[in-house]
């Protein structure tokens, strides 16, 4: 599949064709200043929580490009108070069937308020099962025993793991997710953008080595074929 990063926990998947925008946070983030936000392409918008640093640009992408956003129920009540009708709610444990696959949410443990103060609902992590192959964006989360379940559930070919610590699980805690969901192709996300989630890149990568595990750390702006 096509991944794009633009940044933080934001990436573009195309799945069968559609496309997958996780995360918007790109304005904000100077670590993004180069990317021309009007350029971004969005058939869904899939975000995990209402952290600032997830959803800053989901009511503008969202209502120029008219994607539809997926979400936890709260999520979506306050998106359509802003003008953002074309959604679609859902909560941990359910699975739906879009045109481009299903989407599973899973548990993340983790907090969900709005940049408002809204109340967020639960935060979550996604499973795409598509026909093209299935993956893991979880998230801002710490390690869980529950993400055995996303291991024994369905076979997962990459997944988006947090490695930059302090908010959320760091490396060495990610290791042990890609044990416990039998990914052995990480792909890292939310670290390096604010000062408490720097993180030394080359020794993260050294230690999934070490593990057998491999590590992939996008440049912003870069496009790859996961
Ligand atoms: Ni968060
Ligand atoms: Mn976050």
């Amino acid at each position: 599949m096509e991944i794009t990063y633009y940044g933080h926990s934001c990436f573009g998947v195309v799945v069968n064709g559609k496309h997958l925008l996780f995360d918007p946070f790109i304005t904000p983030n100077e670590l993004a200043k180069d990317i021309d936000l009007a350029k971004i392409k969005a058939d869904y918008i899939l975000i995990s929580h209402g952290h600032e640093d997830h959803i800053a640009d989901a009511v503008s992408i969202a209502k120029r490009t008219g994607a539809k956003v997926i979400c936890a129920f709260e999520i979506h009540s306050w998106l359509n108070n802003q003008g953002v009708t074309n959604t679609h709610p859902m909560n941990i444990g359910g699975k739906w069937k879009f045109d481009f696959g299903n989407v599973k949410c899973v548990s993340a443990s983790h907090s969900s308020s709005l940049p408002d103060g809204t109340y967020g609902g639960n935060a979550m992590g996604f499973i795409i099962e598509s026909s093209e192959g299935n993956f893991y964006f979880a998230g801002d989360t710490a390690l869980t025993y529950d993400m055995k379940l996303i291991g024994d559930y369905r076979k997962i070919d990459f997944a988006f793991l947090p490695v930059g610590d302090n908010f959320t699980m760091g490396p060495d805690n990610a290791i042990i997710a890609a044990e416990f969901i039998k990914c052995r192709k990480i792909i890292g996300m939310h670290y390096d953008t604010f000062d408490l989630i720097k993180i030394d890149k080359t020794r993260a990568i050294q230690k999934f080595e070490h593990a057998g595990n491999e590590l992939i750390l996008f440049d912003v702006g870069e496009t790859k074929t996961v």
